[in-house]
């Protein structure tokens, strides 16, 4: 049984109610709903959500650590976290692919969010789809061995 984690970042834990004009309307239990029934009878979808930059960096050794497979939205700590981004890039390293994701697309909001200093160390990153990017993401994991 191959377990993928889905970390999500601060403030997303408010998906559902949080701007649904940019985010929608559809809240974290939906996406790991959705996530679920993407996923071949094999995989174990484990989506989990802090407001805690350690708690996240902590997800991401433990994902080294069992050499899990990673989706992650790190929402606003994608334009200024550089712990959260070495944290990431040790995923990589690993030979373990992390995906970065965004519901909305970044680049066409704000001059600071257009900015990531995850994606350079990311395996790949899927922005602007909503929930989708999250299912595309998960789509290319389980393709790869
Ligand atoms: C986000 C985009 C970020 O700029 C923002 O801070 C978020 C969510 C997205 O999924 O579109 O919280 O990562």
């Amino acid at each position: 049984m191959r377990t993928v984690l889905v970390l999500n970042g601060p403030n997303l834990g408010r998906l559902g109610s949080r701007e649904p004009d940019v985010y929608g309307s559809a809240d974290l239990a939906q996406l790991r709903t959705l996530l679920v029934a993407a996923a071949p009878e094999d995989v174990t979808i484990d989506v989990r959500q802090t407001d805690d930059e350690a708690e996240l960096i902590h997800w991401l050794y433990e994902a080294v650590d069992n050499a899990h497979p990673v989706i992650l939205n790190p929402a606003a700590f994608t334009h200024y976290s550089y712990a959260l981004r070495d944290a990431a890039a040790l995923v990589t390293k690993a030979g373990i692919p992390l995906v970065e994701v965004h519901i909305s697309n970044p680049h066409a909001r704000e001059t600071f969010r257009h900015t990531s200093v995850v994606s350079a160390i990311a395996t790949g990153v899927i922005a602007g789809f909503g929930f989708d990017s999250y299912r595309l993401a998960l789509d290319y994991i389980v393709r790869t061995p």
